[in-house]
């Protein structure tokens, strides 16, 4: 698998390099978890002492030892990503270094290209390479695009940066699913009636509208980040932590996911969209989108599961929620209106943990009216770590486990293929709200409030 010997960061001047990339090394560095040649590429007029003060300020302005060496590490190659004069120097500051990790932090559209200036270096040997998302634009275009750098870079060799994967909480759906027997009896079409996986944010496209009016919704966080979440929670138990077996279970899963048909899509576009740089005038492309997929298996059948996500949203949240059936029999009637559904509640952002919904006797009363009472199962303990230091710790060290492997990207692009570019206008919302109307029929017995908080 190999321990890298050096980390080669294209796009080192860029804006994911500055916000999660230059201070994630830091924290690295600061824990004594990194200590190598970082070679810096970029098309930039800075010097390397501009780029130390570059990634100085990226890291808060910060004048501690482990800046000191990070800085100490960094190295600067300037030029351009197609000449082979770039990949020359390169070499030059890689030699003898031993394996190398090559972490593209550019747009996906110069991919194919380094990847190709690399191999004509010969720097593609007793290497890996990391590529940022969006891995293609749909599944015909990221198999071209797999194809290409599968000429250079094998499987093994290759890893899809899916950073919702380095984040903690989501690991944690794993570790409570699998860790417990509590969840897993009850864990079929038997018991849940629905799933909802809703990732909200309350702010919009800001600076991105020339990225986002390109992608819309469901290419930035759908296909990717909230299928990989689906998978996590609806996968079979895998026999092991070995990552082959992980990513096997995961695939077996998306496999099982129907196409979403445009029926199944509710698409919206927030009022003011098309008055951000970078949109394209009467732009169709969504910031908004709920859906519901189906999982045809014997585990999911018949159980909706359903995922909305959005800009301009009231609240920045990514909550999951499972709803159970209904006991067969009503024994304990509510007061005016029936007692809710047991729900159970995985909360991963902005805090993390577990909630159980459930009903229990109203205290203090003569009567037996069930009351909802919530149950928190976990709380984070300490600090988690962010996830850009986890994947580049694991990039680093070659775990697959916390990267998208091809396969399991090209069933997503798949599922999500019919409605990808629908040609029909989004509907409009008004920021701040929960998306268009009909969005709330999209989950059948309307989508359940998101927790604000678990104290
Ligand atoms: C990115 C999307 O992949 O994920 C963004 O491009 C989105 O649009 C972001 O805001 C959310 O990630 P996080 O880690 O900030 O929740």
């Amino acid at each position: 698998m190999g321990h890298a010997g050096a980390l080669v960061l294209f796009g080192v001047t860029g804006d994911l390099a500055r916000k999660m990339l230059l201070p994630a090394l830091y924290h690295l560095t600061a824990e004594s978890r990194l200590d190598l040649p970082i070679i810096g590429v970029a098309k930039t007029d800075l010097d390397l002492d501009g780029l130390r003060e570059h990634a100085r300020e990226a890291c808060g302005g910060v004048h501690d030892a482990a800046f000191e060496k990070l800085a100490g590490n960094l190295r600067l190659v300037t030029g351009d990503y197609r000449d082979p004069e770039t990949f020359a120097k390169i070499r030059e500051e890689v030699a003898g270094k031993g394996f190398l990790v090559h972490y593209l932090a550019v747009p996906p559209s110069l991919f194919a290209s380094v990847a190709e200036g690399l191999a004509g270096a010969g720097l593609h040997h007793e290497a890996r390479l990391v590529v940022e998302k969006p891995f293609g634009h749909d599944l015909d275009s990221a198999r071209k695009l797999n194809d290409e750098l599968l000429k250079y870079f094998d499987e093994d060799h290759l890893r899809r940066v899916d950073h919702f994967l380095g984040k903690e909480p989501v690991e944690d759906l794993m570790v409570f699913r699998f860790a417990n027997m509590l969840l897993e009896p009850i864990w079929n079409r038997n018991y849940i009636r629905s799933v909802q996986i809703t990732m909200a944010e309350d702010f919009d496209v800001r600076d991105r509208g020339g990225f986002y009016d390109a992608n819309g919704t469901i290419r930035d966080v759908v296909q990717n980040h909230l299928l990989q979440l689906l998978a996590i929670l609806a996968m079979d138990p895998p026999p092991s932590t070995d990552a082959r077996a992980q990513l096997d279970e995961k695939w077996r899963v998306l496999r099982a996911v129907q196409a979403i048909e445009p029926g199944d899509v509710v698409r919206g576009q927030y009022d003011g969209y098309l008055d951000t740089d970078g949109v394209r005038e009467g732009s169709t492309t969504e910031t908004f989108v709920a859906l519901r997929a189906h999982i045809d298996n014997w585990r999911w059948a018949g159980v909706p599961w359903c995922i909305r996500s959005g800009k301009a949203l009231p609240t920045t949240d990514l909550e999951i929620v499972a709803e159970l059936r209904r006991p067969p029999v009503t024994m304990f009637h509510g007061g005016d209106s029936p007692p809710g559904p047991n729900l159970v509640r995985f909360r991963l952002q902005p805090d993390a943990g577990v909630t159980f919904d459930v009903l229990a006797k109203e205290p203090g009363k003569q009567h037996t009216r069930p009351v909802p009472v919530s149950v928190d199962f976990t709380k984070v303990l300490g600090p988690m770590e962010a996830a850009y230091e986890r994947i580049l710790a694991d990039a680093i060290s070659g775990d697959p486990r916390r990267f998208a492997r091809f396969d399991l990207v090209e069933e997503s692009w798949r599922i999500v293929h019919r409605v990808l570019d629908l040609p029909d206008r989004p509907l409009p919302y008004a920021k701040g709200s929960w998306g268009p109307e009909p969005a709330a029929k999209v989950a059948p017995g309307g989508w359940h409030e998101i927790s604000t908080t678990f104290d």
